[in-house]
């Protein structure tokens, strides 16, 4: 399962990339909106970072099928022909990932509450369905079961979607997806730290240097001793 950083904050992408095993990093129209600056330039420096291998993903923002072809064009030429383009699953949205995936353009369908739309997207040549789990959570319903059932419709189906899951509130709700081999997740910074944060973890270090310097002295590590 990918690991994927959901923020545009280029020093927190390093920091996150520097401690954790990450693949890339996804952004919407309102995430970039936080970081103040103008769009390109915030992508242009992440791809810059991330490099050819690692996923970016970078939303289009028109509201109909013809000008969300044109935005995918802008991404894939300021941001290089591997972008993910996310689409967003509206009736527009569906038109515009069949006609971007017979083009051969990477699509992400994002802004999924729905399995059918996700099985939709998948139909229509998506690369991955991102299903909203905490947004889902917030209407009654069940967001990691709808994603478990997108995983699922995809694989009975011969649907060859990946699910990416989005929208994450705590790292026991990625804890789960993990568990049922999902394709991705992606999660803002504050939640994968969530996934390593133990107090516990910390003693248990904490004992073992303090042990360990009665026989090497006061500092001495493995190094040194
Ligand atoms: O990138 C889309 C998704 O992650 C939205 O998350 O926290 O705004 O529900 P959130």
């Amino acid at each position: 399962m990918k690991l994927i950083i959901d923020d545009a904050d280029i020093e927190a992408i390093r920091r996150m990339a520097a401690y954790y095993p990450v693949d890339g990093v996804t952004t919407n129209p309102t995430i970039l909106s936080r970081t103040g600056r103008k769009p390109y330039e915030v992508l242009k420096e992440i791809r810059d970072f991330l490099g050819d291998e690692q996923e970016l993903h970078v939303q289009v923002t028109a509201a109909d099928a013809e000008g969300m072809l044109k935005d995918a064009d802008r991404i894939r030429k300021e941001l290089g022909p591997q972008t993910f383009v996310k689409v967003p699953v509206t009736r527009e949205g569906l038109k515009a990932i069949r006609l971007l995936s017979e083009r051969g353009v990477s699509v992400t369908a994002t802004c999924i509450y729905t399995r059918m739309q996700a099985f939709l997207a998948g139909k229509a040549g998506a690369v991955y369905a991102a299903p909203y789990v905490n947004r889902i959570d917030n209407l009654g319903g069940d967001g990691l079961q709808t994603v478990r059932d997108i995983h699922d419709i995809y694989r009975k189906n011969d649907i060859p979607c990946r699910v990416l899951a989005a929208s994450f509130k705590n790292s026991n709700q990625i804890q789960e997806l993990v568990k049922y081999g999902i394709g991705a997740v992606t999660a803002p910074p504050a939640v994968i730290e969530g996934l390593i944060g133990n107090a516990l973890v910390d003693m248990a270090v904490a004992d073992f240097a303090r042990d360990f310097e009665k026989i090497a002295g006061s500092g001495i590590t493995m190094a040194e001793a």
